[in-house]
């Protein structure tokens, strides 16, 4: 049964990704490449450079990465979305709009950063020599954006057109940034923000989309295997890591944060587990961390019956340290992480070994239990129905 529903997801979703076949010629992309000619922020000169060097990129980026571009430019150079969403049966413009609305309020300063980022990205894939030679820092990760700067490593989930929802790559992204931050020792403390309105959907569904039926189990073991390493990855940094919860948080990206040593939460801001929701089940050490911070009848109601908690409440629950006032979010969050930045790094690193080791073996363990549980509700057919609806209810918006 869950073969036969998979195979009617996948070709729902074929359908879905048809209509968002966009912005396609070369004709396209040089129309908006040409759009609004004036920018303004403080990257004027490198988002010019950036604006010409997507018009001598050889190979055509693929459609998501399209999309990113077309709003990050459309909100460094105007600013938020204010335009009215477009009717059901324009699925490019519909596409395009929610792009450029997912990004929320970001400044057009930050735009402007993120979209010679990203064109800088893709050219560098290209010919890497020639990046470097441009004096640029040439960056392997496509899906976060991970900047180094006075002792602070920041990691930024950054697929904002998707409310930077977890992807394979992504996973593996986040766990080569974490390992690279505890190894470097320039770094004494990270930190992991979202880009545009949400913090993170969490995992995202489509990892479950076009998979064969019969390849179906590898699929799930391969994913046991993946969650596996990033929880572990979280359970085992070894520098004080923070959260800086921008917006509204789902899933696994709500789950792990009772692995962070500070989360700072917007007012904004939400946390929801939907797992039994989608025929899933607890991750991120959750299901033993949980209960620890708030008690059963508290967590049964986040991991079992699905409530969606606000940031006061999650403070109150000891799953959030602080809720800071949306408007000075960024600011107030640096200010807290400057502080920790300048403490003696070796002292609070093994202040935090001495905490983590009281419970560090029982966070693996309840990560392994986890993780099985999770391999054998991927191939149920409750899951598979609740993931197949989610997408059959968006192609029919
Ligand atoms: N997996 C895959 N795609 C996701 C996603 C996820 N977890 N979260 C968001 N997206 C995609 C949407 O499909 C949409 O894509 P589209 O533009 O191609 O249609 C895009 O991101 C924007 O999301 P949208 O649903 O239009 O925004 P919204 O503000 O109406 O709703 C959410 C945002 C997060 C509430 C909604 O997208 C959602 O419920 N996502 C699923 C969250 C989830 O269940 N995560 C797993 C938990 S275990």
């Amino acid at each position: 049964m869950a073969s036969a529903l998979c195979l009617r997801l996948s070709s729902t979703f074929a359908g879905g990704l048809s209509a968002r076949c966009l912005l396609n010629s070369r004709v396209q992309r040089t129309q908006f490449l040409h759009m609004g000619r004036t920018a303004f922020g403080a990257h004027d000169a490198a988002f010019e450079a950036a604006k010409e060097r997507l018009n001598t990129l050889k190979e055509e980026p693929d459609n998501n990465v399209k999309l990113q571009i077309y709003a990050l430019f459309k909100q460094a150079t105007k600013g938020p979305c204010n335009t009215p969403k477009p009717g059901a049966f324009d699925f490019v413009g519909r596409a395009k709009w929610q792009a450029w609305s997912g990004l929320g309020d970001i400044s057009q300063d930050e735009a402007q950063k993120q979209y010679i980022d990203i064109i800088n990205g893709l050219a560098g894939e290209e010919s890497p020599a020639e990046t470097e030679q441009a004096g640029e820092e040439a960056s392997s990760y496509k899906e976060i954006k991970v900047t180094k700067e006075n002792k602070v490593c920041s990691i930024l989930l950054n697929r904002p057109a998707k409310k930077n929802a977890i992807t394979w790559l992504m996973y593996n992204e986040i766990v080569q940034a974490l390992d690279d931050a505890s190894k470097d020792d320039s770094v004494t403390v990270a930190v992991i923000t979202g880009a545009g309105d949400y913090y993170c959907s969490g995992n995202d569904l489509g990892n479950f989309m076009n998979i064969d039926p019969k390849d179906m189990p590898k699929m799930a073991r391969d994913g046991k295997e993946l969650l596996r390493r990033f929880v572990t990855a979280f359970i085992d940094f070894p520098k004080p890591l923070i959260g800086a919860v921008n917006g509204p948080a789902v899933g696994v990206s709500v789950t792990v944060l009772g692995l962070f040593d500070a989360v700072y939460a917007t007012d904004k801001a939400t946390f929801h587990t939907p797992f039994t929701e989608l025929g899933q089940s607890a991750e991120g050490c959750s299901s033993y961390v949980f209960p620890k911070l708030m008690g059963n009848t508290k967590a049964n109601e986040m991991l079992l019956f699905n409530k969606k908690l606000t940031a006061h409440e999650a403070c109150e629950r000891g799953l959030v340290t602080e809720v800071l006032p949306h408007d000075s979010f960024q600011k107030e969050v640096q200010t807290r992480v400057e502080y920790v930045a300048q403490l003696p790094p070796q002292s609070v690193r093994e202040g935090k070994k001495l905490v983590r080791d009281q419970e560090r073996e029982d966070l693996h363990k309840a990560n392994e239990k986890e993780c099985e549980v999770l391999e054998g509700r991927w191939l149920s057919e409750e899951c598979v129905r609740a993931i197949m609806s989610f997408f059959t209810k968006k192609a029919r918006l």
